[in-house]
């Protein structure tokens, strides 16, 4: 019997982030440079979450990668880029020094295996979270430190941000090689204790147009894109800022809804247009608009990525009385045990007049569920083996 030679395993967790300054358009396809910065939040990995392992062996004898259990093309060139610039960063750092410091091969050949605990590509950014996840587990095994969002941009320009927990800035950089277009946090997950996030699943199919094709074709036909990047972001991302700062969520808030709808209006700008948002994604926006001038504040707000799920941005103070309303408007079909998911809530009885102001006729089925959660802290070393993905061969367990 061949004697068995030792592989090493990482494994790591990463979160989704929600943009409330979005991100829409590249000035450089190849390095995902983006015309404008960005702004987003951080999600809590205990509802939504990407776990990603790595296992390196002499004896492995190809590169492999498992999605979801099943086996996947590993030959990608925004993986293939990611693990080539992981790789990178160990030699340089390792550069001078021999064998001696972190011995690992880089040469040995890499499997690979990810899985998300929500559907994959039904708009919840699961690119974000999958290749935040990838090269902070490549870099844990190769022993790399400092600076990885450049890394994760590499694989998806909104992964970069998902490198940080809390509230995260990517910065567009000026340089041609993309050296400056990096994330940075603004605040950490701690900042603003009140502010939850409810995620209205309504559709779990995958999306028309991906937001990478979707967004070439929007930097090459919307002079509304090139207007918003050069005038309107950067503008807003200051006063975004000076928001989460406060933590005041009516300033918050309303710019979220904004930011939100003059990208929807890119997309409609496109040509041909590109729709995102359904008739229930519309029928959210109204819900929330009547349930906002009911209470004459900001107490929901709502962002759209390229899917119709709605992102829900409000205070634990409102979670209870607005799920109760989003219960009425669109009665779970079926599983009317699993409709609430995440962060427990409470129940509110809903007064006579909010009623009146807010209902309209309810649309059965319209929810799927609805997914409550809060802001989380970035990618996590997973220490416990038994949660690694690949087992002591390598293979999928
Ligand atoms: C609408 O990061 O998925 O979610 O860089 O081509 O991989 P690529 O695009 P991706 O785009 C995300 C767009 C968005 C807005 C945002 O997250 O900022």
């Amino acid at each position: 019997m061949a004697e068995e030679r030792p592989v090493t395993i990482v494994t790591c967790s990463a979160p989704v982030n929600i943009a409330v300054i979005k991100y829409w358009g590249k000035r450089d396809n190849d390095l995902i440079l983006p015309i404008n910065s960005s702004l987003s939040v951080t999600l809590h990995q205990d509802q939504l979450k990407t776990t990603t392992t790595a296992a390196t062996s002499r004896d492995f004898t190809e590169d492999r990668l498992w999605l979801n259990g099943e086996e996947a093309d590993v030959g990608h060139p925004r993986l293939q880029a990611c693990l080539r610039e992981v790789r990178r960063l160990a030699r340089k750092r390792r550069g001078g020094s021999s064998e001696d410091v972190a011995p690992l091969n880089l040469s040995y050949k890499i499997h690979i295996a990810t899985e998300n605990n929500f559907p994959t590509a039904a708009g919840l950014a699961s690119s974000a979270a999958g290749y935040a996840c990838l090269v902070s587990t490549l870099a844990r095994l190769y022993g790399v430190e400092g600076e990885l969002s450049e890394v994760a941009r590499r694989g998806s320009g909104s992964a970069c941000r998902s490198m940080l927990g809390g509230f995260v800035q990517w910065q567009r950089g000026q340089r041609p090689d993309g050296r400056d277009s990096l994330a940075h946090q603004v605040a950490p997950e701690t900042h603003w204790p009140e502010l939850r996030v409810l995620i209205l699943v309504v559709s779990g199919e995958k999306k028309q147009v991906s937001s990478t094709a979707g967004m070439q074709t929007s930097v090459d036909t919307s002079p509304l894109l090139k207007h918003r990047a050069e005038v309107v972001v950067p503008e807003r991302l200051e006063l975004m800022v000076q928001h989460i700062r406060e933590r005041n969520f009516e300033g918050f808030g309303q710019l979220t809804m904004q930011d939100s709808n003059q990208f929807h209006a890119t997309c409609l700008d496109t040509f041909p247009p590109i729709f995102y948002l359904n008739d229930i994604s519309r029928h959210i926006i109204a819900l929330a608009h009547r349930f906002n001038a009911h209470h004459g504040s900001t107490k929901v707000a709502y962002s759209f990525d390229a899917g119709p799920n709605a992102v829900i941005f409000t205070l634990a103070d409102t979670v209870a009385e607005f799920v109760e309303v989003v219960k009425r408007s669109f009665p779970p079909a079926t599983n009317g045990d699993q409709f609430v998911r995440g962060l427990p809530i409470s129940s509110a009885s809903l007064p006579e007049e909010l009623l009146t102001a807010v209902m309209t006729e309810p649309v059965p089925g319209a929810v799927c569920y609805i997914l409550h959660t809060k802001p989380g802290p970035g990618p996590q070393l997973v220490d416990d083996p038994s949660q690694h993905l690949l087992g002591a061969d390598g293979l999928p367990c």
